[in-house]
């Protein structure tokens, strides 16, 4: 993904929190490039990152670490569950789930447990693909693999995507846990996102019974959790 990209995404979740923000929380932040992007836009605010890899905390300490407002852990999203690591991670105006969740072992669970660090007033924003739901829709993932092996590998990551019915789902069972967190679902193409036309407003705040618009050119999903 280029940094154009994860930028027009951290702006789009700041236009949707649409207050000020002292505190930020990256869940899955691997070598830290989107949270070094925060960082330069916003310079009053403290960072905090976690990531379950090794190698990615390392990584995102070299990148990161002279940088005193940037707090970085060895955890995975689920560990947030346990009471003793959440209280190590500042509750969060705004907390950032960027290009990771088709990894997590236990989505509802820590989603759940991302939202449950937001504070009063706070969004949890979700971007992540969505798996192609035609051939002619995979074709574009597909056409840059030339052996078997990297086909195989491109269908294994498609596979883990979600599709625009499980991410409908995912949101629906994370808000059944937090009476207080409503959501709006956004399905977009990668040029939507590139460009910044995500229009939070028009989305509607989901209820069971909301119809939410998709297409198929529609290559991501962004899920945003208010907390009231
Ligand atoms: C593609 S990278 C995304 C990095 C970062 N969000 C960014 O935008 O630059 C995905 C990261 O998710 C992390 N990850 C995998 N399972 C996770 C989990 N259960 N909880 C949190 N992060 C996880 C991986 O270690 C990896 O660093």
């Amino acid at each position: 993904m280029t940094p154009v990209f994860a930028a027009r995404a951290v702006q789009t979740a700041l236009a949707a929190l649409g207050r000020s923000h002292r505190q930020v929380l990256e869940v899955g932040c691997g070598r830290g490039d989107t949270l070094r992007l925060v960082a330069d836009l916003l310079p009053g605010t403290e960072l905090t990152g976690i990531d379950p890899s090794h190698a990615a905390i390392a990584a995102a300490r070299e990148l990161l670490g002279h940088d005193s407002r940037i707090s970085l852990y060895r955890h995975a999203a689920e560990d947030l569950l346990d009471a003793a690591v959440a209280d190590r991670v500042s509750e969060a105006d705004l907390v950032l789930v960027h290009l990771t969740v088709g990894l997590w072992p236990d989505v509802v669970g820590g989603l759940h447990a991302c939202v449950g660090r937001l504070s009063p007033g706070g969004l949890c924003y979700v971007l992540d693909l969505l798996r192609p739901n035609t051939e002619h829709a995979a074709a574009a993932y597909l056409a840059p693999a030339l052996t078997g092996d990297e086909i195989r590998y491109v269908r294994d990551q498609m596979a883990a995507w979600y599709s625009t019915d499980e991410v409908e789902w995912l949101a629906e069972s994370v808000c059944g846990n937090h009476v207080e967190v409503r959501h709006r679902i956004g399905f977009s193409s990668f040029a939507e996102v590139a460009a910044g036309v995500t229009d939070v407003s028009s989305l509607a705040i989901c209820e069971p019974t909301t119809a939410v618009r998709h297409t198929e050119t529609d290559n991501v999903f962004q899920l945003f959790f208010e907390r009231s």
